[in-house]
């Protein structure tokens, strides 16, 4: 593996040492940017001038004169009030990428020197519930950050944190006490069959537990056999666990998402930690009682009438709930698993929740200067007349139904296109095409902002769609393989036209991009990057004859374009989560 630096970084450090040759006492950035004009436009001198009093101009020209130029930097000019144009040597843009180019699978992206371990909560459905968009989105975005991140070098551990514990488990586990076998072994069964059974006992429950006051009852004497852990009651809820699991891994795998087993880790795993937890924050003074219950204040949190809200660790009964077993995951990650980011994807309506946990955590000491806790808040997904997604009738959408709806959307895109394609493999593209439109539609608005579901939207082959962005990948590797024997080879000391400096600059400043997205938790950033690629990868094919190019070595050169542009479309898009498929 050879880590190439990016062309950015090179001109920044040029102009960098330039300025502080100019002037050694000042510590100034040379605010560099790509630029229409030039390759790059450095803004900083305006800002050394004032600070050493110059005029701008004049110090400008004094800059270009310590600039070194003649192998990446081919042209400095003074512009405007005191702005620096900069053009970079052709050589020196292909002989950078086809250092990328001959890096494999990192494409010259370094590891980031300080990589630290990052926790991502992510894909946390419910036990005996069924998913719904908002946990799509959690799992979408928290797989392409985790992605990201890996890319990068940093250690990601992830935990879904499934809502697999609560008093509402007293009432299931009670009818199915009562009426056994009503939930086939989840061995047995396939994700639609788990969800419809556990569907069905829950509505046969509720039904009973709404109209009997003895099943009520004996509902909620179940509750407190399953708190302090009753054999019998525990394999039943178990049951409730396994079937839900089983849907779970079939809406994950339809998602193309690998979700392993050792990383659904729920809120039952942090029952035994979670009387600690209380007692140390009560001990620490972290925690009151409050009529009976063990809460913590905040100043600055407070609801109507101005009355405190406070945070509920332990209920005036003596039960556990979200908060406590939130806090107990912080200790473990941080102490055990030696986190140095905990990572939530989880809807922004539960930010105050997480605000509430984190400042508890930080007076307990369990997040200190060396651990950061971030929610990465998302919005909520509306359909296409921009209110919340609902069914026609209502109801929230069935993940599955939709998912199957974006893929046979897809199929009818890829018919259409499809010349000689087998029934199969325009299945297995459909799939590709279908999921992936979601997840790009999902990863392309900034995960904050709330998103229009909108499937003709999303599996169009017009505009910023995952489609799109495969048919550029496809329509590449169909010009590698007409290619035939001649193979994409670097030529650097061909003169490039403009359209390839454009798209060759871009392709240098991928690995930048993903740091930057990972750093900011910004997938959408880097979807911009890659559809920005797509676009300049289509002038470039428009303007430059390929196949047909007039030199033997003008092919290989852009066939090198071409395959470079086509490895960093996959390699970007396999980070967000999204397949490329070989032929369209
Ligand atoms: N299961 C929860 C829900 O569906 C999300 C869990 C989020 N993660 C956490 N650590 N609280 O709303």
């Amino acid at each position: 593996m050879t880590s190439v630096t990016s062309l950015t970084a090179h001109v920044q450090q040029r102009l960098a040492d330039a300025l502080s040759a100019a002037r050694p006492q000042a510590d100034a950035d040379p605010l560099l940017r790509r630029s229409d004009r030039a390759d790059f436009q450095a803004n900083g001198i305006l800002a050394l001038a004032k600070q050493s009093r110059a005029n701008p101009r004049e110090l400008a020209a004094e800059v270009v004169g310590h600039i070194v130029t003649g192998d990446v930097i081919a042209d400095v000019e003074v512009s405007g009030p005191g702005f620096l144009n900069i053009t970079v040597a052709d050589r020196a843009i292909t002989a950078n990428l086809a250092a990328r180019h001959a890096d494999g699978e990192r494409l010259g992206v370094p590891l980031k020197r300080d990589a630290g371990i990052t926790v991502v909560d992510y894909a946390q459905p419910n036990v005996a519930k069924e998913m719904h968009v908002g946990h799509l989105r959690s799992a979408v975005i928290g797989d392409a950050l985790r992605g990201m991140l890996d890319f990068t070098g940093e250690t990601t551990i992830g935990r879904h944190h499934i809502g697999d514990w609560g008093t509402q488990f007293g009432m299931l586990i009670q009818y199915l006490f009562e009426h056994p076998g009503e939930l086939a072994p989840a061995a047995e069964v396939d994700g639609e069959q788990a969800m419809s059974n556990l569907n069905r006992v829950y509505k046969a429950s509720r039904a009973v537990f709404d109209t009997d006051e003895e099943f009520k009852e004996r509902a909620r004497k179940r509750v407190v056999a399953l708190q302090s852990g009753d054999k019998e009651t525990l394999e039943l809820w178990q049951q409730f666990v396994d079937e839900s699991k089983v849907y779970f891994s079939s809406v994950f795998e339809k998602l193309d998402m690998e979700i392993r087993d050792e990383e659904i880790v729920g809120e039952s795993a942090y029952n035994e930690g979670m009387p600690e937890t209380a007692r140390l924050l009560e001990e620490k003074g972290v925690a009151v009682r409050s009529e009976g219950a063990l809460v913590v204040f905040f100043d600055d949190i407070r609801g109507k009438d101005d009355q405190p809200v406070p945070l509920i660790v332990q209920k005036a009964d003596g039960g556990f709930g979200y908060a406590a077993s939130d806090l107990t995951a912080i200790r473990n990650r941080v102490l055990d698993l030696h986190a140095t980011t905990l990572l939530y994807v989880v809807d922004v309506r539960q930010s105050l929740h997480f605000r509430m946990v984190f400042e508890t955590a930080r007076r307990a000491g369990w997040l200190n200067d060396g651990v950061t806790a971030h929610n990465m808040g998302y919005g909520t997904v509306l359909g296409a007349d921009g209110k919340p997604f609902k069914t026609r009738e209502g109801e929230t959408v069935r993940l599955e139904d939709l998912l199957d709806e974006a893929v046979q959307r897809a199929a009818g895109v890829v018919r259409e296109k499809a010349r000689d394609l087998t029934e199969d493999e325009i299945r297995e593209r459909a799939a590709q095409v279908g999921i992936g439109a979601v997840k790009y539609a999902d990863l392309s608005t900034s995960p904050n902002r709330d998103y229009k579901f909108d499937l003709d939207q999303m599996v169009s082959l017009n505009g910023d769609t995952s489609v799109y962005l495969q048919y550029a990948y496809a329509r590449i590797q169909s010009i590698l393989r007409k290619a035939g024997d001649t193979g994409p080879l670097a030529h650097p000391e061909l003169e490039l036209h403009p359209a390839e400096r454009a798209l060759g600059l871009h392709l240098d400043a991928f690995g930048d991009t993903v740091f930057e997205a990972a750093a900011e938790y910004a997938p959408h950033r880097l979807a911009a990057y890659l559809y920005q690629l797509a676009s300049l990868y289509t002038s470039f094919y428009d303007k430059c004859p390929v196949l047909k190019a007039e030199t033997p070595e003008q092919v290989e050169n852009r066939l090198f374009l071409c395959d470079l542009t086509a490895r960093t479309l996959h390699r970007g898009m396999a980070l967000l989560g999204i397949r490329t498929p070989e032929r369209l």
